[in-house]
């Protein structure tokens, strides 16, 4: 058997800002069960719903130095679908009504997180042979596993995997604050480890520390070896690149499901959608109090709402595709207040064709995946993107710019050869972007047994676990061969 631990901020069922929850939580439990035994360790935040945090079983608590503090790490556990999940306690830090908040406070938080998780693993009794760590929340592990925790017979030969799900955020702050928030030594702060410029940058040592690292797409790991997606760290990206990879995600096909999903209000699969799907969309248009008319095409938008999401390639093509009356548009997000507010304006404007849900829901989110005709995703970069996955499985089209996992997941419709799952556009621009809703449009309105077929050929493309699980286990083969 091969042990391997996930270390991450966020995974569902538990606690979920983003795809990085949805593939910690998801990606374990495709993983062959009779070679591999996948655990995972994440915070025990206050804001986990209580009918999780009140099964949670304690497994003990001791205390840890990390820098010039000296702190109380709790342990829980709880097996969920299979899995087993480790919980580290620190109400002080771990307190609050969301995971993340002040960054400073962050970098201190996760910096406890990371050497908490591996000091932990004794206690317990779990001896990972990889530690696969996500983001620079958790990119120290592999630093603290070459440094303080070498010397130990425990954690000897113990390899690290990173995956970057997303290069822009790094972690970063002066290099003397980073120093007594980690209690790294001098060592570490040069050009070639933690440093940029003037600042220390965890997601860099992690990078640099890794055995391997890996991103969330196969085109994502080439793009960010480029100076417009390396995020200053292209440089680093080229050096690494004999130990990196993509591995594009996918989803839960057991939650993303329309035929068994109880959150939206009319079931179907691929051979009773053409009956049943457009009954969401009538039952979603009321809900929301937009004109009820089971043919106008719908798009809809699940999103953060940020400058990674293209939100401002829509902002300016809304009153141009709006006023023709032949759209309805329905967008669920959260995010920065000068987004949140233009779908606000533009739902008060156009209201029976505009819907702005400005809220979190998960509920709502699968019933905008089962009702609407396409999905929005015209994205700056997109390291994976799990939300037009989601699209495709419930046969709802994506119109969605040819970046990153975006380009590698969605295939654009070709006429001629009566192939594709999409509409794509290639520049980051707003009436690019408009031309391909339009094109879209145009085929829903007046071809639709093509639409149809686009929808066919959506709802079969598999972006299940299956495929990209067995990529995770052949590296983990091969790093343990090493
Ligand atoms: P990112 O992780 O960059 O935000 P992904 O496409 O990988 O983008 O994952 C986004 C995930 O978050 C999807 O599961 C999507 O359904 C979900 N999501 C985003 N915004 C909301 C929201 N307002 N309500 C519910 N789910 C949301
Ligand atoms: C990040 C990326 C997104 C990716 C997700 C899960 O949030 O922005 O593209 O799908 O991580 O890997």
């Amino acid at each position: 058997m091969k042990n391997i631990l996930f270390v991450a901020s966020e995974s569902v069922p538990f606690i979920k800002t983003g795809g990085l929850a949805d593939v910690v939580g998801s990606l374990p439990k495709y993983f062959n069960k009779d070679e591999f035994d996948v655990r995972v360790i994440i915070p025990k935040y206050l804001s986990m719903p209580w009918h999780f945090t009140e099964r949670l079983e304690y497994l003990t608590n001791f205390y840890m130095d990390i820098g010039y503090r000296h702190k109380y790490v709790g342990i829980f556990r709880l097996v969920q679908d299979g899995i087993t999940f480790y919980f580290i306690d620190n109400e002080a830090y771990f307190g609050g009504d969301k995971p993340y908040g002040d960054l400073k406070y962050d970098l201190e938080k996760f910096s406890f997180f990371s050497r908490a998780a591996l000091s932990a693993l004794p206690v317990i009794g779990f001896r990972p042979d990889i530690v696969h760590c996500h983001d620079w929340q958790t990119a120290l592990v592999p630093i603290y596993m070459k440094d303080s925790f070498r010397g130990g017979e425990f954690y000897q030969s113990m390899k690290s995997i990173l995956t970057i799900h997303n290069l822009k955020f790094q972690g970063v702050w002066d290099v003397e604050t980073i120093q007594a928030l980690t209690g790294l030594s001098d060592y570490y702060f040069t050009i070639d480890k933690l440093r940029v410029e003037k600042d220390g940058n965890l997601l860099k040592g992690g990078i640099a520390y890794a055995d391997y690292v890996t991103t969330v797409s196969e085109s994502y790991a080439e793009e960010i070896k480029t100076p417009f997606y390396g995020e200053k760290l292209d440089g680093l990206m080229r050096a690494r690149s004999n130990n990196l990879c993509g591995i594009v995600n996918g989803i839960d096909y057991d939650v993303y499901n329309p035929a068994t999903d109880d959150r939206i209000d009319f079931k179907y699969d691929a051979r009773t959608f053409r009956k049943e799907k457009y009954k969401n969309k009538v039952a979603l248009q009321k809900q929301l109090g937009l004109e009820v008319n089971k043919d106008k095409f719908m798009i809809g938008i699940v999103s953060r709402l940020t400058d990674q999401k293209g939100i401002d390639l829509v902002a300016y093509i809304m009153d141009e595709m709006c006023s023709r009356n032949d759209i309805q548009v329905v967008v669920l997000g959260t995010g920065t207040a000068e987004y949140e507010n233009m779908f606000r304006y533009f739902d008060w404007k156009y209201g029976s064709n505009v819907s702005a849900n400005i809220y979190y829901s998960e509920d709502m989110s699968h019933k905008v995946y089962a009702s609407c005709d396409a999905f929005l995703m015209p994205s700056l970069f997109e390291p994976c993107g799990l939300s037009q996955l989601m699209a495709l499985r419930y046969g709802t089209i994506p119109v969605v710019r040819e970046t990153g996992g975006l380009k590698d997941t969605v295939w654009p419709y070709n006429k001629f050869e009566g192939t594709g799952t999409g509409f794509s556009f290639s520049n980051y621009n707003a009436h690019e972007m408009l031309g391909a809703i339009d094109y879209a449009k145009y085929v829903y309105y007046n071809n639709k047994r093509e639409w149809n077929k686009l929808v066919d050929r959506a709802m079969a493309a598999d972006f299940s676990w299956k495929n990209s699980a067995k990529k995770y286990e052949n590296l983990y083969n091969w790093m343990l061969s090493w």
